[in-house]
């Protein structure tokens, strides 16, 4: 869950900071992009440059970026730019100023800029922990829906035994991809997705296919996960690992196994996604051996495959949502509006291979999604992955606004 999410790290004066470095490098291994704030007291136990080095951006500490041109760090975008502002540690003093709603250092201005959930990971000595004003503070916060990861107990960097220690980054990080787990969007909700090609043999050799190499689906697959589905793939031949995080991966050859698995209980899922570029057709005759070329005939004699997507929309229930592709050469608006028409579907994704940079193969896509109700958005060229996400952002705002 951690996979392609903001994290923006707050780091202040505690002699936990130092553990922030490896927290960084853990939210990082999970797929995570992080950036640091840091407060000045933190900045004398662990370097900025430390984090900047770790991270690859640059650590903001201070509202001049340069005294003398008078550059500033701008902490409204900072603020605007997490999934997540994670304040690790998060000393007494700031936890108090949280509640307070000061402003009297960079990283606070973040935490009043931000617009993203904060979570703090507390660090402190058991007495300054247990003291009424720290849990009044920490009372507050979570009535303010802050996120709050208990410290540990454990022996403390003042001598003492007790409740203080800040929680270890690996607990942070499982936390975290917890939390994200219980807010994702798609949670509970269960996604069958057809990819890639289909190949229809002819004989035990030769088989009829098209050029596509499911880089669309198994992206869009990746963008579902992270939105938290139970996502189940079945995919043509294609050259791509299992996106990572998918609950089922069925490989399958030819339309007809596809049709089988994507059949399997469709009734139990929420989204049906056909992505796939199947073969409308097959050798009518397929040979189990190998032809030889005096065997080869002149004409291959073709037949229809199911169409999958139309079994689908015959098939839906109204609690259902079917979403179909359309590969175009033309503009290819009036096929897609009569194939959402025709398979009953509550989306069609337009793309138009007579757009540079769209349709097999290529790593960006340029989309329009029409919808049943009339609506249509037109998206930009943009990477298959970036593409994904606008298909999932535009499903969720339709279908659970
Ligand atoms: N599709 C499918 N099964 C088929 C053919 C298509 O599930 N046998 C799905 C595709 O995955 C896609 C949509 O139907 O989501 C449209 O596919 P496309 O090949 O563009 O349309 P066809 O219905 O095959 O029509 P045509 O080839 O005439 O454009």
């Amino acid at each position: 869950m951690l996979h392609n999410k903001r994290i923006l790290l707050g780091i202040t004066g505690s002699i936990a900071a130092y553990k922030a470095a490896l927290l960084a490098r853990e939210l990082q291994r999970r797929g995570a992009e992080v950036r640091v704030v840091m407060t000045p007291a933190a900045t004398e136990f662990i370097t900025p440059l430390t984090l900047a080095t770790l991270t690859g951006h640059p650590v903001s500490s201070d509202f001049t970026e340069n005294k003398d041109s008078g550059e500033w760090t701008n902490h409204v975008e900072l603020g605007l730019w997490g999934d997540v502002f994670l304040i690790a540690p998060a000393t007494a003093q700031t936890l108090s100023a949280f509640v307070a709603g000061s402003c009297d250092n960079f990283l606070q201005a973040v935490h009043l800029s931000s617009r993203c959930p904060v979570v703090v990971a507390p660090a402190m000595d058991l007495d300054m922990f247990s003291h009424p004003a720290t849990q009044s503070n920490l009372n507050d916060l979570r009535s303010r829906k802050v996120g709050i990861i208990e410290p540990d107990n454990g022996p403390l960097a003042s001598g003492l035994e007790g409740k203080g220690r800040m929680a270890e980054p690996a607990f942070i990080a499982d936390w975290l991809d917890h939390w994200f787990t219980e807010r994702a969007p798609l949670k509970g909700k269960k996604v069958i997705l057809t990819a890639g090609p289909t190949h229809e043999p002819i004989d035990a050799v030769r088989f009829i296919g098209n050029h596509s190499t499911g880089k669309m689906g198994y992206a869009l697959a990746v963008a579902l996960v992270e939105a938290g589905a139970e996502v189940h793939l079945i995919s043509g031949p294609v050259q791509l690992p299992p996106p990572p995080g998918v609950t089922s991966h069925v490989k399958v050859q030819t339309a007809e196994q596809m049709l089988d698995a994507a059949m399997m209980d469709f009734h139990s899922f929420d989204i049906a996604i056909a992505t796939a570029a199947v073969a409308d057709a097959r050798p009518a005759n397929q040979s189990k051996e190998k032809l030889h070329r005096d065997e080869l005939p002149d004409a291959i004699q073709m037949e229809s495959t199911p169409d999958i997507l139309a079994t689908w929309g015959s098939l839906r229930q109204p609690h259902q949502t079917i979403v179909g592709f359309a590969l175009e050469s033309d503009d290819g608006i009036a096929s897609a509006m009569s194939k959402l028409n025709r398979k009953n579907l509550d989306f069609i994704v337009l793309n138009s291979m007579a757009h540079p940079g769209a349709g097999f193969g290529t790593d960006t896509n340029q989309i329009t999604i029409f919808g049943k109700d009339g609506n249509s958005h037109k998206f930009d060229l943009k990477s298959k992955a970036d593409v994904a996400q606008d298909i999932v952002a535009h499903l969720l705002k339709h279908l659970y606004p």
